[in-house]
């Protein structure tokens, strides 16, 4: 049966050039090391079929390491799980020494004979090494090759073995040479030797600028086992956002589906017949491998054809998202598992379609098979399905969360559409320690911000109250409002019920110590007005320092007038009223007048004391006053 697909070939560039294997271009991330010194350095890692790479970020991460580990079978609990507060293992394997062995191969969804070598491991699948690392609690995988030999990129399973884990793998997983992997495992060797890394995938995807183009390699056969399945579910859930960010003008997406020949020796046989349109030039592998039942390759081709047309009409008309719609929509249609497809089940008739029968070119069908071969810094399309980024395949499993990271890491930074800045798409950077960031101990506002590329330290926006300042030391409320956040930073205390602040609302920055008090606006101070001599001054007066004032009550019979800071002799004679009232009326006139000459003797005191104090200063060191000079000094000059 595997005949029937076997007869139809693909055009690559190993057709072109007629030599043994198609271009594949392994795709890489940067491995630095920090710590040791002796081994600091930058290398490549490729990345792995499997597993969610982390496109745009980086992660910084403490080397584990079990000498002879290949991490086939399954760790004893979660010996790399680390704290929150602690730096994330990755988890160093062995790739395994003994000789590697062959497995015979299904090839009828996907063309991957050569791919053989990319799958295994010597012992076991390269999957399940980085699943077992994941149970074992380890943020991330590094496969140390065992040989030497350039870096190869780590392929999933074959379908139908036992390996539903692979679509449940969500770290990270690359492969190093073997070099390398010595060097770290040498330095891991020392006792106490702490090894550091950053996995960095900023590079890994191009980004250069506000807009992503993309493919999707796909095929419109639904029945190919698991691999049909996933990409199933891929289009569903991703359709939204694909839709979003074609409709916001953020991407531009294009639909792309291989499509075999047949060479010219079978062109009269039975399988080209069923399995090809236009006499052999547009060809699919039969969905059930039978030309007795079912429907045949050619049936594939045409529904190819058919949401290629889609796309088409609907790019012409500025409507490129239909495609998802007619792809989502033709799967409960049409499915070919349910035995309901068939021929105008899709009633869309396309003139752009052309006549199968004919012996002739399809322009659609021609760009297709010429754009499946490689060119520049892209290889063949081989894995079906698969999606290329700013012309970069992807890696990775073919999941909505997982593909959408990578497209969102393909805009030029701070050109990412808002799905990218969403919460699915945090890394939880900011979960350990804050992510470094500055935070506020009393309210918790923070600076850590987690973004698809990782966390950032900005100072926020809470409540529209902006904060300034680094993002990892310092943020301040400023403008308006920034009273109500913390106070505006600035110095504020509660006592007996009574509240004073050195924020003023009236003023956009900075902090001033209310009347009463001294300092700098972050530290303020009661101002002892009776020891100071600043008021309540007269011989028969009685002063009491207060919080934020003072008291001051007059001896024997005499009542305290505040306003001449005096105290007069208390009389019950009504007819005295009319003097009594005049001395509140010149009082309350006068009073203001003393405050302020209160005030101002207060500043001039400060003042000669800051004028004394850097007289002295420089005759001796008074660093723990500085400040404190620093600020009366800023206040005289305020005067
Ligand atoms: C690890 O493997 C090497 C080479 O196969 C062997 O020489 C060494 O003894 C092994 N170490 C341990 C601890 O098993
Ligand atoms: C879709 O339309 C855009 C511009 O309108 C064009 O650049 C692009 O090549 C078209 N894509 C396809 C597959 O025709
Ligand atoms: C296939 O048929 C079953 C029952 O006949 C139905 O429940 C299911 O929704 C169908 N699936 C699709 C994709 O049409
Ligand atoms: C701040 O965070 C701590 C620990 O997470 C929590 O206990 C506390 O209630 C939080 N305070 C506020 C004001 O949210």
């Amino acid at each position: 049966m595997a005949g029937f697909a076997a007869v139809l070939a693909v055009l690559t560039a190993a057709a072109v050039v007629g030599s043994a294997s198609a271009r594949f271009v392994v795709e890489k991330s940067a491995v630095k090391v920090i710590r040791p010194e002796h081994i600091k350095g930058r290398h490549d890692a490729a990345l792995a079929n499997f597993g969610v790479p982390n496109y745009g970020g980086t992660m910084v991460g403490v080397v584990k390491y079990q000498v002879n580990s290949t991490a086939c079978n399954a760790f004893d609990g979660e010996p790399f799980k680390t704290g929150a507060s602690r730096r994330p293992a990755i988890l160093l394997v062995d790739r395994g020494d003994q000789k590697l062995r062959q497995r015979s191969m299904l090839r009828h969804c996907t063309r991957r004979a050569w791919l053989i070598r990319y799958l295994l491991a010597p012992d076991c699948y390269f999957a399940l090494k980085a699943w077992n690392a994941q149970q074992a609690g380890a943020a991330a995988v590094l496969v140390a090759d065992n040989i030497d030999e350039p870096l190869l990129t780590m392929d999933n399973p074959e379908e139908s073995q036992n390996t539903d884990y692979v679509d449940k793998i969500n770290i990270p997983a690359a492969l190093i040479n073997r070099e390398f992997g010595a060097a770290l495992k040498k330095a891991l060797a020392k006792r106490d030797e702490l090894v550091i890394i950053k996995l960095d995938w900023r590079e890994s995807m191009p980004h250069p600028d506000e807009r992503v183009e993309y493919e999707f390699w796909t095929n419109s056969n639904d029945e190919c086992g698991p691999r049909c399945d996933d990409q199933m579910s891929f289009v569903k859930n991703f359709k939204g956002h694909a839709q979003l960010l074609e409709r916001g003008g953020f991407t531009q997406f294009t639909p792309r589906y291989i499509t075999w020949f047949c060479p010219d020796a079978y062109l009269l046989s039975k399988q080209c017949k069923a399995q090809c349109i236009n006499k052999g030039r547009y060809c699919a592998p039969d969905p059930e491998q039978d030309f007795s039942e079912g429907y045949d390759g050619k049936d594939v081709v045409i529904e190819n054809l058919r949401q290629l047309c889609v796309h088409r009409v609907g790019n012409e008309t500025g409507r490129p998202w239909v495609w998802w719609d007619f792809v989502t929509d033709f799967h409960v249609r049409c499915s070919m598992k349910n035995k309901s497809y068939s021929r105008d089940c899709a009633e869309e008739v396309n003139r752009c379609m052309g006549d199968p029968e004919a012996d002739a070119e399809n322009d659609v069908l021609k760009i297709e098979q010429e754009i499946q071969i490689g060119h520049g810094s892209r290889g063949d399309v081989t894995i079906l399905p698969t999606l290329v980024i700013n012309n970069i395949q992807y890696r990775g499993k073919l999941e909505s969360k997982t593909v959408l990271k990578a497209i969102c890491a393909g805009f030029k930074e701070a050109t990412e559409p808002p799905v990218c800045l969403n919460q699915d798409m945090e890394t939880n950077e900011c979960l350990r320690s804050n992510g470094g960031c500055w935070q506020d101990p009393k309210s918790n506002i923070t600076a850590c911000k987690d973004t698809f590329r990782g966390r950032l330290c900005v100072c926020p926006v809470v409540n529209n109250v902006k904060y300034e300042g680094d993002g990892y030391i310092a943020c301040k409320a400023v403008g308006p409002g920034r009273c109500a956040m913390d106070n505006g930073g600035c110095w504020t205390e509660t006592k007996d019920k009574q509240t004073y602040s050195a924020c003023l609302d009236s003023e956009l920055t900075g902090c001033r110590c209310p009347n009463g008090f001294y300092g700098d606006g972050y530290k303020c101070e009661d101002i002892d007005e009776c020891k100071e001599k600043l008021a309540c001054n007269c011989p028969e007066c009685q002063c009491k320092n207060k919080w934020g004032g003072y008291d001051c009550k007059c001896k024997g019979d005499l009542v305290y007038i505040k306003g001449e800071d005096t105290c007069i002799a208390k009389s019950n004679n009504a007819s005295k009223f009319g003097w009594i009232l005049s001395i509140i009326v010149i009082s309350c006139v006068a009073g203001a007048g003393l405050a302020g000459y209160i005030f101002y003797k207060y500043r001039l005191r400060t003042y000669m004391d800051s004028e004394i104090m850097a007289i002295m200063s420089q005759y001796m060191p008074l660093d723990s006053h500085n400040n404190e000079i620093q600020s009366l000094r800023q206040e005289s000059t305020a005067l």
